[in-house]
């Protein structure tokens, strides 16, 4: 395959230029043609293609967001957007496509190969972590290290007024931003999809702290669980404590991608590139386990059911006493 084409979908994720650069480069060095899709499967559609070159991806390393813009695109979810898709490609000569996205843009690339036979390659990008078939997700870490930062702010004036703070983070319905930023912050509460709500149970921890000579708290709330102010009002009913909610909200989508992601944005762009070169036909991801990069079928990828990692939730259960 020499002629492809690469396209960014859905929440953008930071650490989804050091892929486009990765990838961009990677085709070049290997004598490919690269074309650049502007906003997602919408851009697609509406043939909103550039040709790429070594410098259309100069300093864009170290940024958040995406040079290529992202979107939501329902036409794509229809077999009439993925025809159009499909025919624009044929009409560039273009053989196979890159798609950097969470769940739903890789389930748009899976659809896109299995109903119009176009070949792609999906590139795990989301801040959620919500992909069951890899580790990590590019831009996770620097979402995680975003919400740190924000509990340590948070236990400042905390502590220093004596209250409990409930943060309410980001991941859809899983619980992964919460719990690592929640281990790493120290958190005496991290609240869970995968784990769900008790308002008892949370009061008595909270409660017990107070007793056991704690002068703060943070309770951090993953949003597939509920709203901080609903959670902080049920809260608030059962205990005199004096708490106050923050809503992270988008800040977790921006900023400068950590050296994690960078890294693994690398990889995974150079990887993919490798994956599409050789591909005649279907559809793969690439991903990382155990440290190690590896390519599968994108239809396994997407049926593997992201699970919690119990270990973490019991470890920070126990250090948070
Ligand atoms: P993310 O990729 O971050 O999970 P979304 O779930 O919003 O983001 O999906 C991004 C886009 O991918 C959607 O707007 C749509 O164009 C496409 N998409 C999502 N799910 C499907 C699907 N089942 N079939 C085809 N396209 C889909
Ligand atoms: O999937 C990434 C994500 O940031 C989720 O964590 C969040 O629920 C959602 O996107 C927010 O979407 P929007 O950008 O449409 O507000």
């Amino acid at each position: 395959m020499n002629k492809i084409a690469i396209l960014t979908s859905g929440g953008d994720a930071p650490g989804m230029n050091a892929c486009i650069r990765a990838a961009v480069r990677y085709a070049i060095y290997n004598e490919m043609t690269i074309y650049g899709i502007n906003r997602g499967y919408n851009g697609l559609i509406n043939k909103e293609l550039t040709l790429m070159d070594r410098r259309s991806v100069s300093d864009i390393i170290d940024r958040g967001g995406t040079i290529l813009r992202t979107a939501r695109c329902p036409e794509f979810n229809t077999l009439d957007g993925q025809k159009k898709a499909a025919e624009v490609l044929r009409s560039f000569g273009i053989e196979g496509l890159l798609v950097l996205g969470g769940d739903g843009s890789l389930r748009g690339a899976r659809d896109l190969t299995e109903n119009f036979g176009v070949p792609t390659v999906g590139v795990p990008c989301t801040i959620d972590n919500d992909l069951g078939y890899t580790d990590f997700t590019i831009g996770f870490d620097t979402a995680v290290n975003t919400a740190l930062n924000a509990i340590n702010n948070l236990r400042d004036t905390m502590s220093s007024h004596e209250r409990v703070c409930i943060i309410e983070v980001m991941g859809r319905e899983c619980g992964d931003i919460a719990l690592m930023a929640g281990l790493g912050g120290g958190a005496e509460v991290i609240l869970i999809p995968e784990i769900g709500f008790d308002v008892d149970k949370v009061v008595g921890t909270l409660e017990r702290g107070v007793k056991g000579g704690k002068t703060s708290g943070i309770i951090v709330l993953a949003e597939g669980v509920g709203k901080a102010d609903d959670i902080g009002a049920q809260i608030k009913a059962k205990t005199k404590i004096s708490i106050r909610t923050t809503v992270l909200g988008h800040i977790q989508r921006g900023g400068s991608p950590t050296y994690a992601d960078r890294v693994l944005a690398a990889k995974l762009g150079v990887k993919a590139v490798e994956v599409l070169k050789k591909m005649k036909s279907g559809c793969k991801a690439v991903g990382i386990k155990k440290n190690a990069i590896f390519e599968a079928e994108l239809n396994g990828a997407l049926s593997e059911k992201r699970e919690l990692d119990e270990y973490v939730y019991n470890v920070a259960q126990v250090l948070s006493l």
